[in-house]
């Protein structure tokens, strides 16, 4: 197991993250000069904490475009999952043809798989509100533990705000360097202690919270430990996630949402129009 102690992070005595390592991980999409140097920092940093915060992957207008796309499907769709937690759709790209522009959008997926390192291929899109009032926190889990996945290494999620989500309104938080924890067994988003009961040492480890204006993303590991906060406001909070594991990835045979109506048999690889490779993606 990886000790979660040695991270070498600075918090102020308030208990804030120094500003210097807080900056470190938020960068903007476009950064303005050395542009190399930038995108190396920021892979760098994913790859040493398990998650990165991305600025303006779309712009105000996109977002907002969006987002009345998001409003109008859930208008008109049973959700997977309705709780005071989440309201939750999955593979919204499959049924809606805006949405759908979103999750195969090409620049974030060139900006997952640049992070990740290896060649990246679509697992599937969630569409996430925490409608305004959702009371309950989306409680500290690690995503890779509910994927029937044999051979991903690198899965990522890209987690675009498509309202502003401060952290009243339920941004996410990140435990940095928890992607190193694997073999955790299967934990419930509802379940306030759930993975500090499997990994105890995780509960001291600092909890980096990164509110998002409207188009801006967070990148998280498939094993990097996160967690949102309740919906305390008046509106709901809206994002996107885009899912994507390596494009090696095969099928376990464990039961899952996504696989359960196609006929994969253990071993079977993820491929086809359902799991497109992000180089097919248009830029
Ligand atoms: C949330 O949007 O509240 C949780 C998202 C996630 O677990 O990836
Ligand atoms: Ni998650």
């Amino acid at each position: 197991m990886y000790p979660v102690s040695a991270l070498a992070l600075n918090f102020d005595s308030a208990g804030r993250l120094a500003e210097a390592e807080a900056a470190a991980f938020d960068v903007a999409a476009e950064p303005a000069g050395g542009a190399r140097d930038a995108a190396c920092a920021a892979t760098e940093q994913y790859r040493r904490y398990g998650f990165l915060k991305v600025r303006g992957v779309l712009s105000e207008q996109q977002a907002a475009y969006f987002r009345d796309a998001a409003v109008a499907f859930r208008e008109r769709t049973p959700s997977y999952r309705k709780d005071a937690i989440l309201d939750q759709h999955v593979n919204v790209w499959r049924s809606d043809d805006v949405l759908r522009r979103l999750t195969l959008n090409g620049r974030i997926a060139a900006i997952a798989q640049r992070l990740a390192g290896v060649a990246l291929r679509l697992w599937h899109d969630q569409l996430l509100v925490k409608t305004a009032g959702d009371s309950r926190a989306t409680e500290f889990h690690q995503d890779q533990p509910y994927w029937p996945h044999a051979g991903a290494s690198q899965p990522i999620t890209a987690w675009i705000a498509l309202v502003d989500v401060p952290v009243e309104r339920g941004c996410m938080s990140f435990l940095p360097g928890s992607h190193r924890q694997r073999d955790v067994p299967r934990h419930e988003l509802d379940q306030q202690c759930g993975l500090f009961e499997l990994v105890p040492e995780l509960e001291w480890a600092p909890r980096v919270t990164l509110p998002l204006r409207a188009g801006d993303c967070t990148f998280h590991h498939g094993r990097t430990a996160h967690f949102a906060g309740p919906n305390l406001t008046g509106e709901d909070r809206i994002a996107q996630g885009i899912i994507y594991t390596d494009a090696a990835t095969r099928f376990s045979g464990g039961r899952h949402v996504v696989t359960k109506s196609l006929e994969l048999q253990p071993g079977d690889p993820l491929e086809g129009e359902l799991f497109p490779l992000v180089s097919s993606l248009p830029g």
